[in-house]
């Protein structure tokens, strides 16, 4: 039976969801997080929103000594420590390499002398690259990308070899991975990595491919991760959102609590011999929407969106998730709308002050020739 769980970056937005989550169903549980200073700021603060009924354990899972520690008497792990950030992981490699890469293998070695009853690794819908398309004969094409020309004269859509624009729909887990960044990369190999080495040693386990998931305690300081985030940063200066291309870029925006509802549904799941699900609300929204949406819910409706016009390497167009095995295998059912989660959002907003590095961030980019 399954009565305590580690949370690997449990001190994270994700993670401390998580952690109430799970403490609310009778759980125990223990975090294992080093505070990196880009999510919780230079002085490594202990988040005030961590529950205290969780045991916290501040260590690297880079670590072994750490990690072993972290998982004495442990039953099951959500391993969710890692680098966040597309546009990032496409210079800091070594960074994005060595936390996810290397810090999932320093877990799997781990836990192959420790095995638990059920693991669960926060995969990503970046592994997905661009999602399905249909082309103008209603033909699905799974490996859809943009060519460099035409980002260069700023035709952001996707085109099929009859030169007819491409339609997106929703996309399964079915869906051959693309990869197009070092974060999809390597949130791909710490799905496989996980989901292969938990079945040589008898492990129970299940990924699962967050979409973009929003909510309250998401870092309103960190530049490189959760759009909305940044958004909300950004209005709370003052200061348009940034929307790279025209805005019409269609992603699935998730609320937290469903999304943590999803996470603690794999604790009952008997059949999870390495299954994948996508985790997502089941709805597209285009960028420019959400961003005009979260402007009038912060009752700033004046400020207008700036939009950039400009594409970031490892960037996709359009990527919304088919929610249908999570649905029918997991019972997993979404219930807030993206103006419902909007809402809570914007009540904890206005307790909180942001700062806005998105500028440092898109500098960075741009010194880098890393935006077109
Ligand atoms: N937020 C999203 O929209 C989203 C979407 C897809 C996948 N994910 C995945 O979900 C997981 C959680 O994401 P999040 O949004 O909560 O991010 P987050 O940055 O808020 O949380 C990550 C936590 O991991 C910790 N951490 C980072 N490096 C560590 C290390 N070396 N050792 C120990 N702890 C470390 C951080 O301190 C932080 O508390 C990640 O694996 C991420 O890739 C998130």
């Amino acid at each position: 039976m399954i009565s305590t769980v580690l949370i690997t970056g449990g001190a994270g937005f994700i993670g401390s969801h998580l952690t109430d989550h799970l403490l609310a169903r009778g759980y125990k549980v223990r975090i294992l997080d080093v505070l990196v200073p880009q999510v919780h700021g230079e002085n490594r603060r202990h988040p005030a929103y961590l529950a205290p009924e969780a045991e916290f354990i501040y260590g690297d899972i880079r670590d072994p000594e750490a990690v072993k520690r972290a998982l004495k008497g442990v039953d099951a792990v959500f391993h969710l420590a890692a680098t966040v950030g597309v546009g990032q992981s496409m210079y800091k490699i070594h960074l994005y390499s060595d936390v996810n890469a290397l810090g999932t293998a320093v877990l799997l070695e781990a836990l192959a002398d420790h095995p638990v009853e059920r693991l669960v690794v926060a995969s990503s819908m970046s592994v997905y690259g661009e999602g399905l398309y249909k082309n103008s004969t209603g033909q699905t094409v799974e490996n859809a990308a943009r060519s460099l020309v035409r980002l260069r004269s700023h035709e952001w859509d996707l085109y099929g070899d009859d030169e007819e624009k491409l339609l997106p729909f929703a996309t399964p887990e079915t869906k051959v991975p693309s990869l197009p960044s070092v974060y999809a990369l390597s949130k791909y190999y710490q799905e496989r990595l996980c989901l292969n080495v938990a079945q040589a040693y008898g492990i129970p386990s299940v990924a699962l491919r967050f979409f973009n998931v929003f909510g309250t305690r998401q870092s309103l300081s960190n530049p490189y991760t959760g759009v909305l985030a940044i958004f909300a940063s950004r209005l709370l200066n003052n200061r348009p959102p940034m929307i790279h291309e025209d805005g019409l870029q269609r992603r699935d925006f998730v609320y937290i609590k469903d999304l943590v509802q999803a996470c603690g549904l794999t604790l009952s799941f008997e059949e999870c011999s390495g299954q994948v699900f996508n985790v997502g609300s089941g709805q597209a929204s285009t960028i420019l929407e959400v961003a005009e949406k979260l402007a009038k819910a912060l009752d700033k409706p004046t400020i207008q969106p700036q939009i950039a016009d400009t594409y970031r390497t490892g960037d996709i167009r359009n990527c919304f998730a088919d929610i249908t095995r999570a649905r029918e295998i997991l019972g997993y059912h979404p219930v807030y709308s993206l103006e419902q989660g909007l809402t809570e959002l914007v009540e904890w907003l206005s307790t909180q002050s942001a700062e806005d590095h998105s500028s440092v961030a898109a500098r960075e980019l741009a010194e880098r020739g890393l935006t077109v």
